[in-house]
């Protein structure tokens, strides 16, 4: 990932954001997990991200071990303690495995922390600047929904391979990438009436303007609702969509995350890619697992999207979905959850010129989790 980018140099592309911080993207995102070892080892196989660093006991951490994985600017780490009772196994404890920090890459992590903390965030660190051979980074971080965490990131003055405390991490095992890009958004699930609340704090203390509104007309079946707002930064590099859960006639797959997690967290992580079809394939040939769409989806929905330029045939195959709005269209496809509870996914999409996020396809979609629900007895 390039590091001598400022924020100068991004254009603002939504104008309503005040965006005071401001933000370059997003620097990795942190889980926090049962086994890092093997987690690392699943996303190196399935999903073809490169190993890049390590910390543990060999770097003289003691109480917890951390792999960070890369793909294209699509940066991980994984996390697990070495030890019982500390902060990382409670957090498993209550959510299973779980984003823990949503990091942002920004100028200046002091001034990130004053401006945020001044608006009204809670403090998780205050800027602390960690130094090795290869240079500096500042870091500071601020707490947002449920357990979830901003660490700020400076990086400007660092030339090595993650940051200070870590090493290479340069294993024989090697795969190839399936060519995800970077991310494109991130959704967070909150609690019953906790959306507006979590939009304002992204309003007030980020900067963030509100780039569309979907209520449970627009997503709902004929059991369950919910309802999202999307979020975004100026420059449009930070994009997260907050969802709430909304009254149906059975239980939505937002009330059923909010209770495997244990409150609000991360639903999912959409990385892009340039080639959906190719990607997708790479994907369910390494074992990854996707919700099943069913045929009759694709009889009409060359109808609803109009000319694409893609082949359906092979979308069908692998069951993308496709989506247009006034700028464009979109392909995009759905993981089943990747954890043991039914928590945290990941979405594939392919933007066409579509800035959306893939209304057209919410209510298929919804009714693909809901045959999920169904089968682990939680709708
Ligand atoms: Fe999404």
């Amino acid at each position: 990932m390039a590091t001598d980018t400022t924020s100068q140099q991004l254009e603002k592309i939504v104008p309503e954001a005040e965006d005071f911080l401001p933000l370059l993207g997003t620097d990795y995102v942190e889980l926090y997990v049962g086994n890092a070892k093997q987690a690392a080892h699943y996303y190196q196989s399935a999903w073809g991200f490169q190993p890049v660093a390590y910390a543990g006991l060999e770097t003289g951490v003691k109480d917890r071990v951390s792999y960070v994985l890369q793909q294209d600017k699509i940066r991980l780490v994984l996390t697990s303690p070495l030890q019982s009772g500390g902060e990382i196994n409670q957090h498993i404890d209550a959510h299973g495995d779980g984003v823990k920090v949503v990091a942002l890459w920004v100028d200046d992590a002091t001034k990130s922390y004053q401006e945020t903390t001044k608006r009204g965030a809670k403090s998780y660190m205050e800027p602390k600047t960690v130094s090795d051979e290869n240079g500096s980074v500042t870091l500071s971080g601020i707490h947002t929904y449920g357990e979830t965490l901003h660490i700020f990131v400076e990086r400007k003055n660092y030339k090595g391979v993650f940051m200070p405390g870590f090493k290479p991490w340069n294993p024989d095992y090697k795969t190839e990438e399936v060519g995800l890009k970077y991310i494109d958004h991130m959704v967070g699930n909150v609690g019953w009436n906790e959306m507006n609340k979590w939009c304002e704090f992204y309003a007030k203390v980020m900067g963030f303007a509100q780039l569309i509104s979907f209520d449970d007309d627009d997503i709902s079946t004929e059991y369950t609702a919910l309802m999202s707002k999307v979020m975004s930064n100026g420059n449009g590099r930070i994009k997260f969509p907050i969802n709430e859960p909304a009254e149906g006639r059975k239980k939505s797959q937002i009330e059923e995350y909010i209770d495997f997690y244990n409150g609000a967290g991360v639903q999912h992580i959409a990385l892009a890619t340039d080639n959906i079809i190719e990607t997708v394939t790479q994907l369910k040939n390494r074992g990854v697992e996707f919700l099943y769409v069913p045929e009759n989806y694709y009889d009409d929905v060359l109808d609803r999207v109009g000319k694409i330029d893609e082949d359906l045939a092979p979308l069908k195959e692998l069951g993308i979905l496709i989506d247009r709005d006034e700028e464009g269209y979109l392909l995009q496809l759905f993981t089943k959850p990747v954890l043991d509870r039914p928590t945290m996914f990941f979405e594939i999409i392919q933007r066409k010129g579509a800035q959306s996020f893939g209304k057209g396809n919410f209510k298929a979609l919804f009714e693909a989790i809901e045959r999920e629900q169904e089968m682990r007895g939680t709708l």
